[in-house]
């Protein structure tokens, strides 16, 4: 089932999200819901906050960039109880976009490397570094966990630039083609 998004200046997305318990109920629909909702938004990632939970879940499709990174082939996977627990190696500017954020992409300062923690779908343990995309799509994920959104992320000249356009996301002016729940549609 195909979930409504979630729009910049929803309070979901501004809260710290949770872990889970192991029976949360109705986990597997959730993250097949999620994979769906991703891939009819042609997105690469999601974050339970953007479809109205704020727990500590996200999703990931990496299997595009396969072409630069031949590990990525089979790179679809469920993150649950996330905790990035190291950064580190160069810094990279890459541009980003966000589901919740439509028509909006700017480029990012992040780590070039994390480790994370967290449990699979079937709750067991993973502690992994990642680097290149899947770091950066990992780190952005992960922000929304914490209540953060990518254009926190820029310098203040271009977030008084973006003031506008964000503020008329959350109104919902703005051409997408997903369902979405915008907090100041009239
Ligand atoms: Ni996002």
């Amino acid at each position: 089932m195909i979930l409504p998004v979630y729009a910049y200046g929803s309070p979901v997305l501004r809260k710290v999200a949770t872990d889970i318990a192991k029976d949360y109920k109705g986990l597997s629909e959730l993250t097949e819901n999620m994979f769906e909702t991703m891939k009819a938004a042609d997105g690469v990632g999601l974050a339970a906050p953007q479809v109205g939970l704020p727990i500590r879940i996200f999703v990931m499709d990496a299997r595009a960039y396969a072409e630069n990174d031949p590990s990525l082939v089979n790179f679809r996977k469920v993150f649950i109880n996330a905790h990035i627990l190291e950064r580190g190696g160069e810094e990279e500017l890459i541009e980003e976009g966000c589901l919740s954020v439509p028509n909006i992409h700017e480029d990012i300062l992040r780590p070039g490397k994390i480790r994370i923690k967290y449990v699979d779908e079937n709750f067991t343990p993973v502690d992994e570094w990642y680097e290149g995309m899947v770091a950066r799509i990992i780190q952005h994920e992960y922000d929304h966990l914490d209540g953060i959104m990518f254009p926190d992320l820029v310098n203040p000249l271009k977030k008084t630039l973006l003031r506008s356009k964000l503020r008329d996301i959350s109104k919902g002016k703005v051409a997408v083609k997903y369902k979405m729940i915008f907090p100041l549609k009239k």
